[in-house]
């Protein structure tokens, strides 16, 4: 699958963001290991590789939970309630913004804008929006993840 995002690039490097995408959707994400196996089909150094990693908040150089929730709090969420929710959130899950449930279920974070601000307050789990949430709905809703 990396080979086949490379061929779509004049520059092999160009491939990087598809690349770690790759990794973080297959193994929830970026191992050190993956990132030295990365440096070498890239021809750079591991450090580039995690430089990446650490700037975009999709790639986590931590293991993550099965499910990520993430809750938007850029200004029109959190003029709706967002930093409230996380609360909320963080108090039904046992954990802190940036943690994983000790079941291994569950990371939550924040997240920046996703344009849903009309449907505020919004979170992501891993692939879907759910909008317009109250702190009831959003515990519902995370009850009912597996
Ligand atoms: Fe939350 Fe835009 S501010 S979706």
């Amino acid at each position: 699958a990396i080979d086949a995002e490379i061929a779509k690039y004049p520059q092999k490097r160009g491939a990087l963001l598809a690349a770690l995408h790759l990794v973080q959707k297959q193994q929830g994400w970026i191992a050190p290991e993956a990132a030295s196996a990365l440096a070498e089909i890239f021809e750079i150094r591991p450090i580039e590789v995690m430089e990446v990693v650490t700037f975009y908040n999709m790639f986590s150089d931590q293991p993550q939970g099965r499910h990520q929730v993430r809750v938007c709090t850029n200004l029109p969420c959190s003029l709706r309630g967002a930093r409230q929710l996380v609360h909320e959130l963080e108090k039904h899950l046992g954990i802190e913004a940036g943690e994983t449930t000790a079941d291994g279920r569950i990371t939550l974070g924040h997240e920046e804008c996703l344009g849903a601000c009309a449907w505020a307050p919004m979170m992501r789990i891993d692939e879907t929006y759910y909008e317009d949430l109250d702190a009831e709905k959003a515990r519902q809703i995370l009850d009912a993840l597996e």
